[in-house]
């Protein structure tokens, strides 16, 4: 029997979140503390973020608790991210779920962060058809941008990623370059909106290649070129609207030439292909997800947004499926309380 329910951390970059999930899958509590400190720096700044989750997750973890109506001694583990990501705030939300461990005799488990957006389809009711191994996962954020085959718990293959920027990172970088707020996708998006994507002609690396790596930082170049310092300022609005739509169909163009390719690298046709991350959350670029999906004869899973985002219930999720596959094969409960982020 595993020990249920699961309390997770996730304070891999600037989200500080805290889960409670049972095993069968049911959310108890999930709460998410999204950062502003970085807000007048244009992009996440580690130091900032560490203090951030230092001063916030205790609070988060008492009203978690709170909110699912529990005591800690009814925690049947505790799970952390645990890597990769930005070291202060990793040993802040590892060292919180250790100490909590230690004080309840429970298991701690630690909980690789792209493995948990990697298995997030997998939580009840988020695919229709549960994503049954193997599947094919993109996955687009401010932090990564990559192709995964996802072939069993603890059996990803990385088929391909990008060699310089994430996606979500060019988008933000074009919104600093439009003068919009940061995070920029949203505001890329919707500003796009009003614009001509064919307006702008705009390079899309690595289009046609061999592989699925991405690229993203010379079609940044391009946007920079396009825009000199001295018309940032004083760029009419639709000019700016034909940028951005522009932009996000090259990006789109993008993600779908490469994951064709990732299609073909699978060992075994796919069940499903599930996307994951912040930049999943754009509507064109979802929209043309679904659209590949359908030609390739695949069901297409979306988790809803906040699951998609970095969040403690797949890390919960993550740590459940674990235990599970471990216990299956006779295995003991794994407990990675010496284990440093
Ligand atoms: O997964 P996420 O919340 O955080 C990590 O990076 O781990 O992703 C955030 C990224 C940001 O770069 C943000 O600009 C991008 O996702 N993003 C979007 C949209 N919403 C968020 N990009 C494009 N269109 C959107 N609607
Ligand atoms: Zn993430």
């Amino acid at each position: 029997d595993l020990p249920t329910p699961v309390m997770a951390i996730e304070s891999s970059c600037d989200d500080t979140a805290c889960a409670i999930v049972t095993t069968g899958g049911q959310i108890l509590a999930e709460t998410t503390l999204s950062q502003s400190g970085h807000v007048p720096f244009g992009g996440v700044v580690p130091e900032i973020a560490a203090r951030a989750h230092l001063g916030a997750l205790p609070a988060l973890v008492r009203d978690t608790l709170r909110a699912a109506d529990m005591q800690p001694h009814e925690l049947g583990a505790i799970a952390a991210s645990c890597g990769p990501g930005l070291i202060g705030g990793l040993i802040v939300g590892a060292d919180m779920g250790k100490g909590m461990a230690i004080a309840l005799d429970r298991p701690f488990i630690a909980v690789n962060h792209i493995e948990a957006h990697a298995l997030t389809a997998r939580l009840p009711g988020v695919a229709s058809n549960g994503a049954p191994f193997p599947y094919l996962l993109l996955l687009v954020s401010g932090g990564h941008c990559q192709c995964i085959a996802v072939e069993g718990i603890g059996h990803y293959r990385r088929l391909g990623g990008t060699i310089d920027d994430a996606a979500g990172e060019a988008f933000d970088k074009v919104a600093k370059m439009l003068g919009l707020g940061w995070p920029g996708g949203p505001a890329v998006e919707q500003l796009a909106r009003e614009g001509d994507p064919h307006a702008v002609l705009l390079p899309r690396p690595l289009l046609g290649r061999a592989g699925c790596d991405f690229s993203f930082s010379g079609l940044k170049t391009a946007v920079a070129q396009k825009l000199p310092a001295e018309v940032r300022t004083a760029l009419p609005r639709q000019q700016a609207a034909d940028i951005a739509a522009s932009f996000q169909q090259a990006v789109s163009d993008i993600v779908i030439d490469r994951l064709g390719h990732a299609l073909d690298m699978m060992e075994q046709r796919p069940t499903t292909l599930v996307v994951a991350g912040g930049v999943a959350a754009n509507g064109v670029l979802r929209a043309r997800l679904q659209e590949f999906a359908t030609a390739h004869d695949l069901p297409f899973a979306a988790p809803p947004l906040r699951l998609c985002t970095d969040n403690a219930v797949m890390v919960a999720w993550a740590a459940i499926e674990t235990m599970r596959a471990r216990t299956a094969l006779g295995l003991p409960i794994p407990n990675d309380i010496a284990m440093r982020p």
